[in-house]
């Protein structure tokens, strides 16, 4: 396999915090009793996960909510680090990515001018931006709200601008969490098609969805998280068996 993306048995340690204290009453409480003391607990969202991903394949994500799909995924980005084990991505591929609304996106500017923001991120010059612009836009099907700062925007709509700019980067590497989550049923129909395009020019598709239609119709292969870990990988539809196994046996 010609290897794009390599996890070699990545970990991802959070913090979380018991009983944050803001109120005095609470901090001066806490100098007297433990209780009202905050506590840090180590809470692993990732554990020992391998994943290789072959240029062109289209690899579907699944798990319950809090599984470290998400988790992952910005790992792969490069947006948070492991805490142990190594990401690897092909030296040289661009990697677009969509992977929390809003992302890489500042509410106070208008779409326009996010377009040209995020696509910056991601190492385009104004002139790459300028060239791709008119079928961001023309994509997202925003209309004249392009000129509205996205605060003013639905969420569909903020959803629609990101997906835009990630499939205009002409990424080798897609990596997309949820975008079905928000958008309406044409657009849906549309991202899928595009989605489908890529995969048939050979682009690397990392997809995470909880919409086992979708998985089935873009994934040739499913790898399920559970609290952390890998469980299954391997052809979709065992992989979405697999899941829904899991998900009776554990309610
Ligand atoms: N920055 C953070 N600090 C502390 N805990 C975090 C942080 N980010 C994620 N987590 C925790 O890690 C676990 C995995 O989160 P993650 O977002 O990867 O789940 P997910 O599989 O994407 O879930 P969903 O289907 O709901 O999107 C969750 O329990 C979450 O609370
Ligand atoms: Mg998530």
């Amino acid at each position: 396999m010609d290897a794009v993306i390599v996890a070699d048995r990545v970990s991802k340690r959070y913090e979380i915090h018991h009983n944050r204290a803001h109120a005095l009453k609470s901090r001066v409480m806490g100098l007297f009793y433990e209780r009202y003391r905050s506590r840090v607990e180590d809470f692993w969202a990732l554990r020992d996960v391998s994943l290789t991903v072959g240029r062109g394949e289209a690899v579907g994500l699944v798990g319950r909510n809090g599984s470290g799909k998400s988790t992952l995924l910005k790992l792969i980005a490069g947006i948070h680090r492991p805490t142990s084990g190594q990401i690897l991505i092909r030296r040289g591929a661009k990697v677009g990515t969509m992977i929390e609304l809003g992302v890489g996106f500042n509410t106070e500017l208008t779409g326009a001018e996010n377009v040209f923001l995020n696509a910056s991120v991601y190492g385009l010059s104004r002139r790459d931006v300028e060239a791709i612009y008119d079928r961001v836009v023309d994509y997202s099907e925003i209309g004249q709200f392009i000129d509205e700062p996205i605060k003013n925007y639905s969420s569909g709509m903020v959803m629609r601008l990101a997906f835009a700019v990630a499939a205009h980067l002409d990424p080798e590497v897609l990596l997309l969490d949820e975008i079905f989550a928000v958008g309406d049923e044409a657009f849906q129909d549309k991202c899928r098609a595009t989605m489908q395009q890529f995969i048939a020019e050979g682009k690397t598709l990392l997809f995470v969805s909880h919409s086992a239609k979708s998985v089935q119709q873009i994934c040739s292969r499913v790898c399920v998280l559970s609290h952390g870990q890998k469980l299954f990988d391997g052809p979709t539809d065992e992989g979405l068996d697999f899941y829904h196994a899991l998900t009776e046996a554990t309610p």
